[in-house]
């Protein structure tokens, strides 16, 4: 950890992080940093989490399974076999490791496209792809500085359906002093409620609905899950 006063998201280097997930087993183990158990109970608060936005939607949309997803820093797609593929017709991923996109599995043919790029180097509004009525980021964008998160969630509402959603679910950071947290394991920042908040303001975000994730173990970060929309 560094001791410097520069800001925590200043530290981020992507070809550190990318070397640290590339020599990451790709398993379920791997990509949750040896915590596989969470998984089950994390698909679960994901898939109550949109039914209960897709019930609120009007018209309500929770009858019609949704047209097209992606799932952002998607690692070996882990949401997608065990949530998103369930709940769309076609899931696209985007993830910058090939030796985990490799691992991509699903049930039937709901795999779409595969991106190897991380998302600061992701266009889908330059490059017309979609649109999407769901936008899953989980766990990943603590990779990008926050300059890139905001620029990176600005390009996303060209590409969602009217009423669709992009959804965050992150560890926030629990720091005493309220700040984000750098770690240099993975070089990625950990962010407060409130940085976070921030940010999709800036980025003309919404919320439209939060939670806190229940069931997740005590001594591990705290999760919480955003819908956004466009302001
Ligand atoms: C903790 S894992 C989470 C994977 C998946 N979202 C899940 O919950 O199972 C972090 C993922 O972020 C990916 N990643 C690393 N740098 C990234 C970047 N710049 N943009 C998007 N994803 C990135 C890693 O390769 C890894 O798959």
């Amino acid at each position: 950890m560094p001791t410097s006063s520069a800001a925590p998201d200043s530290h981020i280097n992507h070809e550190a992080a990318i070397a640290y997930w590339t020599k990451t087993e790709p398993t379920v183990n791997g990509v949750l940093g040896g915590f596989p158990q969470v998984s089950r109970v994390d698909l679960q608060g994901s898939r109550n989490f949109v039914a209960k936005l897709r019930r609120l939607s009007k018209p309500s949309r929770a009858d019609q399974k949704l047209s097209r997803a992606v799932d952002c820093g998607a690692g070996i797609g882990r949401i997608t076999d065990g949530f998103l593929s369930e709940i769309a017709e076609k899931v696209d991923i985007v993830e910058p490791v090939p030796s985990f996109t490799d691992q991509i599995q699903t049930r039937g043919d709901t795999l779409g496209e595969i991106y190897n790029v991380g998302l600061e180097a992701w266009f889908p509004d330059r490059d017309g792809l979609g649109p999407y009525d769901l936008i899953w980021n989980q766990w990943c964008v603590g990779q990008l500085t926050d300059t890139q998160l905001v620029a990176y969630l600005r390009r996303l509402p060209p590409v969602l359906t009217p009423g669709g959603w992009i959804v965050v679910k992150e560890n926030l950071s629990n720091d005493s002093g309220d700040e984000d947290i750098y770690d240099d394991t993975d070089s990625s920042v950990t962010r407060t409620d409130g940085k976070f908040r921030s940010l999709f303001h800036e980025a003309g975000l919404k919320i439209v609905a939060t939670e806190a994730a229940k069931g997740m173990p005590k001594d591990l970060f705290p999760v919480r899950i955003y819908a956004l929309q466009p302001q």
